[in-house]
Parts: structure tokens; C-alpha cells; sequence
């Protein structure tokens, strides 16, 4: 049911659908805006405590559909890939942009 709203095409529009797995929710933004910032404007409890610097890795999410839709790894992702403290599906929600419509979920919901 949540791959429904991977369908329609919104780019034209200027905003992207993000869906929320697990949570029933989901929310149109503005391309660009940040995972986490869109979670939020959802509703959703998002944990971190490194002040969005890419280092603590607990505002991961999992990319569940439209990992193309995302902005390309920071250099901050892929040291915490290299500590083994980010796996290759996920993504940390405050360092990824939103480009396109996708579908992620995350550990805490
Ligand atoms: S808030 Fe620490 S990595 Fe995102």
C-alpha cells in the first residue's frame, strides 16, 4: 500500500512525498528538505545527539523504496559506514536531502 505513493510523480510540482513505514504516515515537502525535518513535520519522534554533525548515527533511517530519490552520501555517512555504525540501507535522516518520492522507516518508530 505505501509503494502506491512512490507512483505519483511530483517533481514537476517541486515536492516530494516521503512515507513513513509502520507509521501510517506520510507528508508532502519541498525538494531538498531534510529526512529529518520531514519525520518531524509528520509528527515523528526522531532521536540524535550529536547535534546533526553525523557522528552519533541515531537519527538513522531505512531506505525502503526510491534510495535514488536521496541526496549522495556525506563524508560524515560514509566514516560512519567505515565504524560499522550505519548500514549500507540506511541513511542518517539529518545529513539526506529529499529529491524525489521515497519510502523509509527507522527502528525507534
Ligand atoms: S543526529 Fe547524529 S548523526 Fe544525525
Amino acid at each position: 500500500m505505501d509503494s502506491l505513493f512512490l507512483d505519483v510523480d511530483l517533481s514537476s510540482s517541486g515536492t516530494c512525498r516521503v512515507s513513513f513505514s509502520g507509521t501510517g504516515k506520510s507528508i508532502v515537502v519541498p525538494y531538498g528538505t531534510y529526512l529529518i525535518d520531514a519525520a518531524r513535520e509528520a509528527g515523528l519522534e526522531v532521536p540524535q545527539q550529536c547535534g546533526r554533525m553525523a557522528i552519533c548515527s541515531w537519527c538513522s533511517m531505512e531506505v525502503l523504496e526510491g534510495e535514488s530519490n536521496l541526496s549522495e552520501l556525506s563524508d560524515g555517512e560514509r566514516r560512519l559506514i567505515d565504524w560499522e555504525k550505519l548500514a549500507e540501507t540506511e541513511r542518517t535522516s539529518c545529513q539526506t536531502e529529499v529529491l524525489g518520492n521515497v519510502r523509509v522507516t527507522a527502528r525507534y518508530w
